[in-house]
């Protein structure tokens, strides 16, 4: 790239604060949860899990977030797994599980200016009273969120700056302003996000709001998921601060990039949004799940201790090593808006100190994100000259930073240092080029962060053993990830056997899928697993104890999907004193049921072997069932779980 300092060239933008600022530019983040996408990070051994966090959260190092936002666990499945929560019932409160509090605290540790928030997607079912709804007891939802809020001061010192409704969801204006009052009373300086509805339907909170003054107090944010950059007229008119609360959702490549530069630059331009998180902070969980590597990097390997620093980190790093919340855009037309030839640029301002101004010139096809569609248009590569003028026209030089994602197979640039341009009687050009991202500011702390090179990637290892004791109490399994239920190392009656994994869900949770699940399940391994043995010792209770457990082999999916998971299941059922071979979760396509003497409160040692397409079947040593099992799912997860919600506990967990 050139950077030519003397006389005009190409088209001519002006950036000029004289006649007032944009509006206060709310940062830049992403969303751990929604669910589980953090799942497998947290048992890299400690000083790679830093590095992955130092990509993530430290200033002037890589993505450097100024927003960190999390599932408020629910108990149920909400897109790569179930998070837990804060209480499973309502006498429950436990406010160490899951890995959420562990990665805000991270990511304080590494900024304590990052913003924190959190939005639930399921509920347990005691919140809604069985119901389906999470408003049928507004007061109950309304303390049941506060409690995390207070329990998040409490026990780990960390202070909620926002707070979501339900996510994608309908919202209920009774419980945003009961909400609202609680948080008064508990937190008065947490803020409601409302309503983080999907698409342009999101917007229609703000009328409302107009309406009803007691409403209007409650909302701090209007945020919307996926705008598309676009907001109506009456949305900007209504000087509301908007965000695109959730974004993104783009697998890691140079695509996903592209997608990210478009959004982060045109939300502000198209839609005035002026804070935006990505879905998600970083892909930490099995590939095979739903949405793929669709985080900022990836980091699924912690038994290789392999991750890889993806280009949508750098692409962040443009705008957020270079601003900070409580700045300012500056106005449309006087430092924000759209190149000549294609491609956008928008400029942030520190007022009294400093500016940034960001162009992308990323070309439609190069820049797609999930959703929605966006319609053509065109970029060409081009020159620029930009006049300062207003409090910043005295700067005289501005630093570099430049990044060019490639598509045809050549070397990309990412977040790479260049000369810095002089600013010469107040203005300076630019020749710009495709596909690629500038930072121009007055900021001289960027930085690209790296450590020295990380581990190979290696399969999940065989043969694998958990037999539970080595977690603390109430916490979940290393790469087990839960898809149904929350399943949670206990203290087992029988002492010998130290702690157990129990399955604590006992009834159905607020479900956040489009359709209700039901069976709890448990996945791990290697998902082109196909002949292995899978061996488990299980336990039903009587008092409020499921109908029965199943181990499996080559189980094809999770997610919401996780009802129609295809394998090898071997169930047993000890009131019905039957065990099942079954091609499915559902337990649609039986292959065999037959007799076996079992009973409740009584520990089973249950093995499943799975060979071409015979499987034998165990309990306590004794072949149950040995056949031919034509499943359609010839590879997959190993599982363990239950036919439905209740209690049931699993030890010395193992795939040969
Ligand atoms: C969102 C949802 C996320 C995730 C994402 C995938 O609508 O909130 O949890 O599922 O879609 O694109």
């Amino acid at each position: 790239i050139c950077t030519i300092s003397r006389g005009t060239y190409g088209s001519v933008y002006t950036i000029d604060d004289s006649h007032g600022l944009g509006r206060r530019y709310d940062g830049f983040g992403a969303i751990s949860g929604g669910g589980a996408t953090s799942k497998l990070l947290v048992n890299y051994e400690e000083n790679i899990r830093s590095q992955i966090l130092d990509f993530l959260f430290k200033p002037n190092f890589g993505a450097s977030l100024q927003i960190l936002k999390v599932e408020i666990g629910g108990d149920g499945q909400s897109s790569e797994g179930a998070e837990s929560s804060h209480m499973h019932s309502a006498d429950d409160e436990d406010y160490t599980r899951g890995y959420e509090w562990w990665m805000m605290k991270e990511a304080k540790k590494r900024n304590p200016a990052i913003k924190l928030a959190g939005l639930p997607w399921s509920f347990p079912g005691w919140v809604g009273g069985d119901t389906t709804w999470p408003y049928t007891h507004p007061e109950v939802t309304a303390k049941y969120i506060t409690k995390w809020v207070i329990g998040a001061q409490k026990y780990h010192n960390l202070s909620i700056d926002y707070i979501g409704v339900w996510n994608e969801k309908p919202y209920d204006v009774q419980y945003i302003k009961i909400l609202r009052q609680m948080l008064d009373q508990a937190s008065p300086h947490t803020q409601i996000i409302a309503a983080d509805i999907l698409g342009q339907n999101g917007f229609d909170i703000i009328r409302y709001m107009q309406k009803d003054p007691e409403l209007n107090r409650s909302v701090s944010i209007v945020g919307i998921h996926y705008p598309g950059t676009n907001s109506p007229s009456y949305a900007q008119e209504s000087h509301v601060q908007l965000w695109s609360s959730e974004d993104y959702s783009s697998l890691n490549d140079n695509e996903g990039a592209g997608c990210l530069a478009t959004v982060l630059n045109k939300n502000y331009i198209n839609g005035y949004f002026s804070g935006t998180i990505t879905w998600n902070l970083i892909a930490s969980y099995y590939d095979n799940l739903p949405y793929t590597r669709k985080g900022l990097m990836t980091a699924e390997e912690p038994w290789s201790g392999y991750y890889s620093v993806e280009p949508p980190i750098w692409i962040t790093a443009h705008t957020t090593q270079f601003t900070s919340i409580g700045w300012y855009y500056l106005k449309h037309g006087s430092g924000v808006g759209y190149l000549d030839q294609g491609g956008s640029y928008v400029t942030y301002l520190r007022p009294g100190g400093d500016l940034t101004i960001v162009i992308e010139t990323m070309t439609h096809d190069h820049s797609v994100c999930i959703r929605p569609p966006y319609p053509p248009y065109e970029v060409k590569p081009q020159n620029a000259t930009f006049k300062i003028q207003g409090s910043m026209k005295m700067v005289d030089q501005l630093y570099l930073w430049y990044s060019a994602l490639k598509f045809d197979g050549s070397k990309s640039t990412l977040f790479q240092q260049m000369t810095p341009v002089k600013v010469v009687n107040g203005q300076f050009s630019i020749s710009v080029g495709l596909d690629s991202v500038y930072t121009l500011s007055t900021i001289s702390t960027g930085h690209k962060g790296s450590f020295p090179t990380t581990a190979q990637s290696k399969p999940f290892p065989k043969p694998y053993k958990d037999s539970f004791d080595s977690y603390p109490v109430s916490s979940e399994a290393f790469n087990f990830a839960q898809q149904v239920g929350v399943f949670e190392t206990a203290k087992c009656k029988e002492l010998y056997r130290g702690l157990v994994l129990r399955q604590v869900v006992t009834r159905h949770p607020i479900h956040w899928c489009p359709l209700p699940l039901l069976q709890p399940i448990n996945v791990i391994g290697n998902f082109n697993w196909s002949d292995i043995t899978v061996t488990t010792d299980t336990y039903i209770d009587t008092k409020d104890g499921a109908e029965g457990a199943f181990i499996a082999a080559r189980v094809d999916r999770g997610g919401c999907n996780a009802w129609l998971a295809q394998g090898v299941f071997f169930w047993i059922l000890p009131d019905a004193q039957q065990f099942q071979i079954s091609t499915d979760i559902a337990r649609a396509y039986m292959v065999k049921s037959g007799n076996v003497k079992l009973a409740r409160d009584t520990w089973y040692t249950l093995q499943l072997q799975v060979k071409g397409n015979v499987a034998s079947a165990f309990v306590n040593k004794t072949l149950v069932f040995n056949g031919t099992v034509n499943s359609s799912s010839k590879h997959g997860f190993a599982a363990m779980g239950l036919s439905s919600f209740g209690y049931g506990s699993f030890d010395n967990f193992m795939v040969t």
